[in-house]
């Protein structure tokens, strides 16, 4: 089939990446010039792993290609994918000005019939009016279909290549037809539905996986107040497959582009329509709060953390990616300046990304965990990158001023941690 993608970002270049390795002809379409630069000469501007590598085999192969011409993407496709960003506004809504810009743009140049498959996350009833915003440009026909991306960063191309189901909700026969055509080689889970229930399991999914998150909080909250071991507690529901065991790592709350800011959107949703949803502002409540945990141990291990030098692990809101949209990283060394430490900061992939939400004299920052370490009064480990678990802990304690370890993500087990000098803080587990 021949796809356009409108939007290279995570969503998008995965999406057009994926389906041109499963044999499509895929045209990503970018109004960023230096990023459609980049990606005609096969650089992939994030971190994303296996991605650059499958995007340069494809690119060979003739089957994908980049452009910021969207007119001429559109007359030469017959799906167009809107894969642009839908971030929060100020109240919690979600901004739908790029999804309407390009609608507008499809509008005018549209020239024969397509399907318009949303992947972007919107609001219930933003397809409706799409169709509206196309429609009032164009009497060329075409259908609608929300078919909500439910990718993970880190582990985009597999999650892509082999999804757990794809949902398409579209009201057009034609449009189930084609894209269960398109989708089949990827899966034979396939839900077809309306449009508004597609774009509202997007939302109910990944609100429920945020609940599942700060429930695990929570109960580690109570857990370090009752000698329980949260891990355990976390091992011993997993098993009962009506709970299940992914999304019970308890930690320092959820993070990045998209939980943050879809469990505010679907709050907001609901408030449309005069619906309190208490259970889900919680959620929101209790992850804001969890962050902060990290601080209260470092109070409780040095007092006062004024002056102290302190080393922080970590500053992508998960491993295996250079993002930190709403890392938990951002406001705990915020804090922790605040609190007139100074801070060591050690990310194998993020640093320069992170520089740009948060940068200050107080901050160093370090090209190695072990640099960061040195001489520092405690350590807090915020994403469990492999390469932290893998240290040495006798030689990080020696480089440390004063061996203090706030594990913020439960990366080591009492038996690692027993013979060594750490001071150690993790999370919901008996110290
Ligand atoms: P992103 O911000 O990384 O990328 C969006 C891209 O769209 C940017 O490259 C931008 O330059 C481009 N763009 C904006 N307006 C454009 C226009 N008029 N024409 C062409 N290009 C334009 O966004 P993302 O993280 O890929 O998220 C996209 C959507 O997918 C969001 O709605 C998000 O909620 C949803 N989503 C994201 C993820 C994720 O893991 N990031 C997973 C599932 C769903
Ligand atoms: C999440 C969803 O998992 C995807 O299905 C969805 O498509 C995507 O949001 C989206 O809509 O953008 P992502 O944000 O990439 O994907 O990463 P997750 O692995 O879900 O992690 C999100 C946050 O939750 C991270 O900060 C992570 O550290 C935290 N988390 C996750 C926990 O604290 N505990 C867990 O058990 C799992």
């Amino acid at each position: 089939m021949n796809i356009t993608v409108i939007g290279t970002g995570y969503v998008g270049l995965v999406s057009g990446v994926c389906f041109s390795e499963i044999g499509n002809n895929v045209i990503c379409v970018d109004n960023n010039p230096d990023k459609v630069a980049l990606l005609r000469e096969g650089n992939v501007p994030i971190y994303e792993p296996g991605l650059k590598e499958l995007m340069n085999a494809n690119m060979k192969a003739g089957r994908l290609s980049f452009t910021e011409e969207i007119g001429e993407a559109i007359n030469r496709s017959d799906i167009i994918i809107i894969a642009v960003g839908t971030p929060s506004l100020p109240n919690g809504e979600a901004n739908l000005s790029y999804v309407e810009l390009v609608a507008k743009q499809i509008g005018s140049h549209i020239d024969s019939y397509k399907i318009i498959m949303t992947k972007s996350t919107v609001p219930v009833g933003t397809n409706d009016r799409i169709q509206e915003w196309i429609s009032s440009l164009t009497q060329h026909p075409f259908d609608m279909a929300s078919v909500p991306e439910f990718l993970r960063e880190g582990t985009a191309v597999k999650d892509t290549l082999y999804p757990d189901r794809i949902v398409i909700g579209t009201a057009s026969e034609r449009a189930v037809a084609t894209l269960k055509e398109l989708h089949q080689p990827l899966t034979d889970q396939i839900i077809t539905t309306d449009i508004r229930s597609a774009e509202m399991i997007k939302y109910a999914s990944n609100a429920f996986l945020a609940t599942k998150i700060s429930f695990i909080n929570e109960i580690s909250n109570i857990c370090e107040k009752v000698g329980a071991d949260v891990s355990r507690v976390a091992e011993g529901m997993g098993y009962d497959k009506r709970i299940g065991s992914s999304f019970l790592k308890a930690g320092i709350g959820y993070g990045g582009s998209c939980f943050p800011k879809d469990t505010q959107a679907l709050i907001q949703i609901a408030g449309n329509v005069d619906y309190d949803f208490k259970l889900l502002k919680s959620v929101v409540e209790v992850n804001k709060d969890q962050r902060f945990n990290v601080i209260r141990k470092l109070e409780e291990a040095l007092d006062v953390l004024d002056g102290k030098p302190i080393a922080v692990w970590g500053l992508a809101f998960k491993p295996d990616t250079d993002d930190v949209r709403d890392a938990p990283a951002i406001e705990i060394i915020q804090r922790l300046l605040d609190q007139g430490a100074t801070v060591k900061a050690y990310d194998p992939i993020a640093t320069e990304n992170f520089r740009k939400e948060v940068d200050s004299p107080a901050i160093t920052w370090a090209s190695s965990a072990m640099e960061a370490a040195r001489d520092a009064h405690a350590l807090c480990v915020l994403t469990e990158w492999k390469e932290f678990m893998e240290v040495d802990l006798a030689e990080l304690a020696a480089h440390m001023d004063q061996p203090i370890l706030i594990d913020g993500r439960n990366i080591y087990e009492e038996d690692q941690i027993k013979d060594t000098p750490f001071q150690y803080y993790s999370v919901g587990r008996p110290g």
